[in-house]
């Protein structure tokens, strides 16, 4: 990629601190990059961090005599090939979504002719406002491209969507925008937040979610790298879209998403007979990586090293098959998804799973490049109608644009 630059406005936040880290990581990526603070910002990170990082003059001031001699803030709004906000405050949404211009920042976003990228983050009731909802669905319609927020825990507490994504997802957004040469590049981003507010209401979707753990005795057991996060991201998205949701967890430290019934299980047995007792369901998402093989038989004791050296056997025995359980059962769910971690040939494996499992989605990642427990994700979307692959996205990102793509096809399925 030829130099690019970009003019970062950082607005006031708690997530203004990540914006330093992300200008760490776009220099080291050959961008370079100017910044701009806003009055709110300043509460939160310093001129000289900014400036130390950026190694560029920042700007704060819309009346800075020596500031507009030098470069005037149409032509800085201008000398860039992309503006970012972030973090975006609501504040500043509301402020560029009504074109008011009242100092630096904001006259820059009014005086632009460049793309602009806006990372809101702010408190989940705050981007669940409705007069939020409006002021993005405005700048949609303006042109300006949403990285939308993460789903997690909030500086101040509560849970839900409003984090900014991690520094490291911030870039790769931004450097796909820079390679387009267009905010368009984020194509990959689905608009889930205002088309689908509501777009599953009344439905029941029913997720499993993170490792099982198979007992071998009272102290040991089996168990894999699974995290949880994907399925805890899609249970998130999906009540925040108006679905009933049961989300059948294995062992995971994970808060539960508002909205959301979660059972909380162990093993892969109870896993399918939770499964079962949550039935009916309008929709079937299986993300929990449920352990293959489990000890033939517990041993009631621990079991104990007698000093011979001999290596006790551990016989195994095959789990049921949640998935491929309910694909042949008379309440199959209408739609049924599997997941499957691959490290190698992910698609063919991935086609070779939709077959045997009899779902009717399977989404594939490749674990090798993405190990389990990360934060993101690049899945491929396999149907009887092919593959869809999606770009590398947080794994908020990933969950939004699989409820996104569910309801856009459940009500042709009635
Ligand atoms: O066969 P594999 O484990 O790769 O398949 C993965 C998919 O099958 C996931 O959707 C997972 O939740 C589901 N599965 C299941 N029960 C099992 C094994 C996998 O539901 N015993």
């Amino acid at each position: 990629m030829q130099r690019k630059s970009i003019l970062l406005l950082i607005s006031g936040g708690i997530a203004a601190y990540k914006s330093a880290e992300l200008i760490r990581l776009l220099r080291k990526a050959g961008v370079g990059v100017t910044c701009v603070l806003t009055k709110g910002g300043a509460q939160f990170v310093t001129p000289l961090t900014l400036g130390a990082l950026s190694e560029n003059k920042v700007y704060t001031d819309l009346f800075d005599l020596k500031d507009e001699v030098e470069m005037g803030h149409i032509q800085l709004s201008r000398a860039t090939d992309m503006i970012i906000v972030c973090p975006a405050s609501a504040d500043i949404l509301a402020k560029m979504a009504a074109g008011i211009a009242d100092d630096l920042a904001t006259t820059i976003l009014l005086a632009t002719d460049k793309p602009v990228i806006v990372a809101p983050a702010m408190n989940v009731r705050m981007w669940q406002h409705a007069a939020t909802r409006r002021n993005v669905a405005q700048l949609r319609a303006d042109g300006v491209t949403i990285i939308e927020p993460d789903v997690g825990e909030m500086a101040c507490g509560e849970f839900g969507p409003g984090r900014l994504p991690e520094p490291a997802a911030l870039l790769t957004h931004v450097l796909a925008a820079l390679a387009g040469d267009s905010a368009d590049a984020l194509a990959g981003q689905p608009d889930f937040a205002d088309d689908n507010v509501d777009a599953l209401d009344g439905r029941h979707i029913l997720i499993t979610a993170g490792p099982t753990h198979e007992a071998i005795d009272p102290v040991r057991y089996i168990a894999n790298k699974s995290s949880g996060k994907q399925g805890f991201a899609i249970a998130a998205a999906a009540a925040d879209a108006g679905a009933n949701v049961t989300l059948v967890a294995g062992p995971v430290n994970l808060p539960t998403p508002p909205g959301v019934t979660r059972i909380d299980v162990t093993s892969a047995r109870e896993m399918a007979a939770t499964v079962e007792k949550a039935l009916p369901a309008d929709v079937a998402i299986m993300v929990a990586a449920v352990a293959d093989w489990r000890a033939a038989a517990i041993a009631p004791t621990k079991i104990k090293k007698d000093g011979s050296g001999i290596i006790p056997p551990l016989p195994l025995t095959q789990n049921p098959d949640i998935l491929a359980g309910l694909a042949s059962s008379p309440q199959r769910p209408g739609l049924l998804i599997g997941f499957a971690a691959e490290t190698d040939n992910v698609i063919a494996h991935a086609q070779a799973k939709l077959a045997r499992k009899g779902c009717d989605w399977i989404i594939a990642n490749d674990v090798a490049a993405d190990p389990m427990g990360g934060e993101v994700n690049r899945v491929h979307i396999i149907t009887a109608n092919g593959v869809e692959s999606w770009d590398r996205l947080s794994k908020s990102a990933v969950a939004r644009a699989i409820i996104a793509k569910i309801a856009e096809i459940l009500p042709g399925m009635e």
